[in-house]
């Protein structure tokens, strides 16, 4: 299915399987790595864990009816592969399908277009026993496991992303540590990157010959480094982090190489015509965005750098990211003017911000609005100077477990009080659904072209 040129631009939200569905041993599914990591002590803040979240595996009705209201036309949501997949690979689980089922089927009869994450972190913790990503196997496995998936339900659901921000996974999980699965070394993550790259790879080549007419893609986060110094080393590393961050992801995928400065480094873990076949067509790239990294040189860290806190004079969320909508037009027109890119959903963008219930009992968040009316309207600049960008998914439709902070920071359009699962939609939903309906129908720009 190619993308038509009146195919309008879509509105959308987007969340992740463990950020928000609980129920972590009901109906056959089993631990995943996240599971594994938040019960070991220290690793969240508070001992927080995934085991209830939202609980919306059981009130996925209720989100769902809060998303028509919203008047959002797409729903980015993630699979769990170890629901899907009790074993990580295997024979599916079929009450862990029906699930995705019942979903997927409420999301299309609510007029919303489901994008299904094969991959947004939570793999299965049997397979973690086996190496994980360190595993040159794994993309074997992930690619079984998103035939699988999308086998069962790709009659309903033609959009499918294969990894979220394998930069995220890579760095956090494999050599600072702070994410799951909590390793910090850095075989293991030269290892992770190659593979999450080949794994991609593999699955894009399997789904694209089980069905052509699913739409394939992948989602990154892009994030350029600024130097948090005038040194020279610090300049060093923050063209480090970019190759590291953006380069070794966007670069064989896109443009078929490494940075070369990165590949001595992945040497070992790459084979003969591995490139190739990381080197799929993709129908489109999801593009996650949030902010800069301001980036000073730490030879003893893992990296040989650590990412610090903006400027003190400078604009930031409650999670000191710094906040510059111009770099998020910046960036697009960068990514459109430095590879050969397909058409571009933003997957993500989107900010915690301390919000509160006031004693109206509403939820005030009018720093959540002017940041997106600005990270939107820089989207759209970007959009008219040509870059090809058919969608947009405010992270996050609720506030949900924020990985190693556990609930604290809260991104959600909607207020979830974890205590007793209300939801309590915040200002910024209902300047988002008045946004959608007045925006509800641009177009493609005449000179965006499509990939078929
Ligand atoms: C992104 C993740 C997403 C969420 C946001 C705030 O890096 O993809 O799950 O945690 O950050």
């Amino acid at each position: 299915m190619s993308i038509s040129p009146v195919q309008p631009f879509l509105w959308g939200a987007a969340t992740a399987s463990y950020q928000i569905e609980g129920a972590v041993a009901e109906d056959g599914r089993t631990p995943s790595i996240w599971d594994t990591f938040s019960h070991t002590p220290g690793k969240v803040e508070r001992s927080e864990t995934g085991d209830v979240a939202c609980d919306h595996y059981h009130r996925y009705k209720e989100d769902i009816e809060l998303m028509r209201r919203l008047g959002i036309q797409a729903y980015r949501l993630s699979v769990s592969w170890s629901r899907v997949l009790p074993e990580g690979q295997g024979k599916p689980n079929e009450r862990g399908i029906d699930f995705y089922d019942r979903l997927v089927d409420e999301l299309l009869a609510a007029g919303i277009t489901p994008f299904a994450t094969l991959f947004h972190w939570d793999l299965p913790q049997t397979l973690q026993d086996r190496g994980g990503f360190t595993n040159r196997d794994i993309a074997g496995w992930f690619s079984s496991y998103a035939v699988q998936t999308a086998s069962r339900l790709g009659d309903r659901v033609k959009h499918w992303i294969m990894l979220n921000e394998p930069s995220v996974f890579a760095c956090l999980g494999h050599a600072l540590g702070t994410h799951a699965p909590g390793i910090s070394d850095l075989k293991a993550f030269h290892a992770t990157t190659h593979h999450l790259n080949l794994a991609q790879g593999v699955a894009i080549q399997a789904l694209r010959s089980a069905n052509v007419s699913w739409q394939l893609g992948t989602t990154l986060n892009l994030q350029r480094g600024v130097p948090g110094d005038d040194s020279k080393e610090t300049a060093a590393v923050v063209q480090r982090h970019n190759d590291l961050w953006n380069g070794c992801f966007l670069g064989p995928l896109l443009s078929c190489a490494y940075p070369d400065r990165i590949v001595p480094e992945l040497e070992p873990f790459i084979h003969s015509s591995d490139i190739e076949l990381i080197h799929q067509p993709i129908d489109f790239l999801g593009v996650n965005y949030y902010s800069r990294a301001y980036i000073r040189a730490k030879p003893c860290s893992p990296l040989g750098y650590e990412r610090i806190v903006p400027p003190a004079h400078l604009p930031r969320t409650s999670f000191e990211w710094e906040i510059n909508p111009q770099e998020f037009c910046d960036i697009l027109l960068w990514l459109h003017q430095s590879y050969s890119c397909p058409p571009i959903y933003i997957t993500e963008n989107g900010a915690y911000f301390n919000d509160f219930i006031s004693e109206d009992g509403k939820v005030h968040d009018a720093e959540r609005i002017d940041f997106l009316n600005a990270y939107i309207g820089a989207m759209l600049e970007a959009r008219q100077r040509g870059v090809d960008i058919c969608g947009y998914f405010v992270w996050s439709l609720l506030d949900n477990f924020e990985w190693a902070c556990g609930y604290r920071p809260t991104f959600g359009l909607v207020k979830v009080d974890f205590e007793t699962q209300t939801r309590i939609p915040k200002d910024s939903y209902y300047w988002y659904e008045d946004f959608i309906r007045q925006h509800r129908n641009i177009s493609r720009p005449e000179s965006a072209s499509a990939l078929g």
